[in-house]
This record gives structure tokens, C-alpha cells and sequence, in this order.
């Protein structure tokens, strides 16, 4: 081999060697990300007003001095994937560098109405983490998922016999559903002109609470089961019904199921959509569902590959505790032809979510 050649040959290798260090020591991102989460550090930047040096950071934390340079590591590491940035604070003092907050870690205040700190804490819980090293005894003879492999029950069976985890999963999608209020808000075109609306599978109401701000003339109904929806305080234009979406869905304009389907194999989408499509109440305007999910769009998304790459690992994520997962918008329109609607409009929004208007 000429030794250009053989450079060239070599060069490639160990691009190889960084891309497999790269994904090996990936998952350190996530566990900074959350030890940054646990200690309120976006919160502490965010109080101290000004940028926070790191002594500042450290002292405010009550780090021991022994430890501060393992503080400087984590954020180091977090300043490079975007989650704060460092600015000059004094120009005169040999230009000393503050963290600041990035747009990204603004998500991570607790108190914010956007924030998505329990969706960090849930997700990275080590409940969800364990299970993934079951992942290849899944693919040797054996029928369960990830989650049941290592738990030894379902996902459902476990969020019942531990309250904790179940809470902070609860939690978790409430704080999505406050983002995704963002999305209700931004897409009038949808939700103006609908007088009732059922939300299945609306958890504690987040979503609901939201639409019925934003449309002050909507009747909503939050459904879902008897345990999550017990003893939700009502309020005029928002009420809870305890049942079950396999069974009956109370009649409403417009259906919404948001992050729901996702958690279903395609069998028991087709059921629950078929109760969806029996639910809408016919009217002059015609009704309709409205989902909010994921669309995997890998063409689309390639232009963006960090949603795409995102949307994938939702995909795995789904995989790993249940029979459910992300969708392309084919195999959405094969669930809503089975389930007898008739035509569909899908809007991407901005964030994760699509938005898809279904009609009977
Ligand atoms: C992933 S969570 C989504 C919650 C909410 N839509 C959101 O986006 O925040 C799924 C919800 O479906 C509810 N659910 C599961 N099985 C159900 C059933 N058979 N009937 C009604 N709701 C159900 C769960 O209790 C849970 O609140």
C-alpha cells in the first residue's frame, strides 16, 4: 500500500475509533445533564441574576474544595453540549468567566411553567435506566419487553405497585403537556369553534386546564382511569370521568388523545380508535380527533437530525416498556383506515409533537 494510502486508510479508522468512543461515552451527557437537574444548578444560575463563577457556583452548592474541580468537569461538559454557556464578567480582572443559563437549561427551572425537570428526573430515573441492559436478552428467545425482562412485571403492573414512580411518571407527562399548551395556543385554526372536548387518556388535566384558558366557551372532559382521575378538584368548564378508552368514550366535538396511541401495539390503536370515532358527536361543522404524537419523518427529519434522532430514541423508549411505538405517517393512515375514518390533516408543529386532525 502507498503510505498516502495507507494514512488515508488510517485516518478513516480512527474516525471510526472516535465515533464509537463518541456513542460509548454518550449516555455520561444524560447522566450530567441530570446530576445538574438534582442539584437545582440551572436555579442557582438563575438566582444569582449575574454569571456565576464557578467558586460561586461551588459555594452556593456547599461543594467541598476538594471537590470543585469535579464541579468544573460537569460543566464543562455541559457547557459544551449546550445546556449553559460561559460569558466574561470581569474585562479587569484577567477576563474571569460566569455560567450563564442557555435557553435549553431555562427549561430546567423548577418553578417555570415550562419546565421540564421532572421529565429529566423521570426519564433518566434508574427504574427506566436498569431495564436496558436486559435489551439483548429480549432478542433470545424471549417474548417480554426490556422492562418486564428486568422488573419481573409489565410497566402498568409495576406503576400500580409502586406509587413513587408511578407519581413521577405522572408528573412527567404533565410537565410535557405544559409545553405542549404552547402548541394549542399557536394553532388556533384547530381548537376556535369547538364547543365540547373530550381529552383521552388526559392524565390529571394539564391539557385540558390549558385548552379551557386559552377557549374560554369549550366544555372539556378529561378521561381517564378511575385511580389517576380520583378526587381532581373540577372546575366549571373542566371535568373528570373515570373509565376506561377500550370501553366507551363520552360524546364530544372533537376527541383529543394526546401521547397516548404511542403506548399501544397497532391492535389496540384501532380499538381505541374506533371508540374515538364513536365519541364524536356529529354537528353541523363536523366533528373530529384531534392526536398530538410524534410522526417519524426520517426523509423530513433528516434536514434536522437531531429530531429525527430524537423521535428514534422515543421509538426505543417506547419499545423497552410496552407494546407501543413511534409512527411514520404510514402506518398512522393504515390505523386510521382500519378504524373507519375517512381522511386526515397532519401539521407539524415545531417541537416533538405533530398535530393530526382525523375525520370521520
Ligand atoms: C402517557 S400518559 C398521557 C397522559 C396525557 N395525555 C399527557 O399527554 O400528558 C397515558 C395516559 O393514558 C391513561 N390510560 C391508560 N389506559 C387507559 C384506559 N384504558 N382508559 C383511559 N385512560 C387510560 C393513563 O392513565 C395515562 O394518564
Amino acid at each position: 500500500m502507498e503510505l498516502d494510502q495507507e494514512l488515508g486508510a488510517n485516518d478513516e479508522l480512527f474516525q471510526a475509533q472516535r465515533h464509537i468512543y463518541k456513542h460509548m461515552y454518550h449516555y455520561l451527557e444524560s447522566m450530567s445533564l441530570k446530576c445538574a437537574v438534582q442539584l437545582g444548578i440551572p436555579d442557582i444560575i438563575h438566582k444569582h441574576d449575574k454569571p456565576i463563577t464557578l467558586p460561586e457556583l461551588a459555594s452556593a452548592l456547599q461543594v467541598p474544595p476538594t471537590k470543585a474541580s469535579c464541579l468544573l468537569r460537569v460543566m464543562r461538559i455541559l457547557v459544551h453540549s449546550g445546556f449553559f454557556a460561559t460569558t466574561k464578567i470581569h474585562e479587569n480582572r484577567g477576563g474571569e468567566e460566569g455560567y450563564i443559563l442557555t435557553t435549553s437549561s431555562s427549561l430546567l427551572l423548577k418553578d417555570s411553567s415550562t419546565s421540564l425537570t421532572t421529565t429529566v428526573l423521570a426519564m433518566l430515573d434508574p427504574e427506566l435506566i436498569t431495564p436496558w441492559f436486559s435489551l439483548s436478552d429480549c432478542f433470545q428467545g424471549n417474548e417480554l419487553t426490556a422492562f418486564e425482562t428486568y422488573h419481573g412485571i409489565t410497566f402498568l403492573e409495576y406503576g400500580k405497585q409502586n406509587l413513587e414512580f408511578n407519581n413521577l411518571l405522572n408528573e412527567a407527562m404533565a410537565c410535557d403537556s405544559q409545553l405542549v399548551s404552547l402548541i394549542v395556543k399557536n394553532h388556533k385554526e384547530i381548537f376556535e369553534g369547538v364547543a365540547s372536548l373530550v381529552d383521552v387518556g388526559g392524565g390529571t388535566g394539564t391539557l385540558a386546564r390549558t385548552i379551557s384558558d386559552a377557549y374560554p366557551h369549550m366544555k372539556c372532559t378529561v378521561l381517564d382511569l378511575p385511580q389517576v382521575v380520583a378526587n381532581l378538584p373540577e372546575s366549571k368548564n373542566v371535568k373528570f370521568v373515570a373509565g376506561d378508552m377500550f370501553q366507551s368514550i363520552p360524546s364530544a366535538e372533537a376527541v383529543l388523545i394526546k401521547s397516548v396511541l404511542h403506548n399501544w401495539s397497532d391492535e389496540a390503536c384501532v380499538k381505541i380508535l374506533k371508540q374515538c370515532r364513536e365519541a364524536i358527536a356529529s354537528t353541523d361543522k363536523g366533528g373530529k380527533l384531534i392526536i398530538i404524537e410524534m410522526v417519524i419523518n426520517e426523509k423530513k427529519d433528516e434536514s434536522n437530525n437531531q429530531l429525527a434522532e430524537t423521535k428514534l430514541f422515543a421509538d426505543l423508549q417506547m419499545m423497552l416498556v410496552c407494546t407501543g411505538r413511534e409512527r411514520n405517517e404510514q402506518e398512522w393512515a393504515r390505523l386510521f383506515l382500519e378504524a373507519g375514518f375517512n381522511r386526515y390533516k397532519m401539521t407539524a408543529t415545531c417541537g416533538l409533537n405533530s398535530i393530526i386532525e382525523v375525520y370521520p
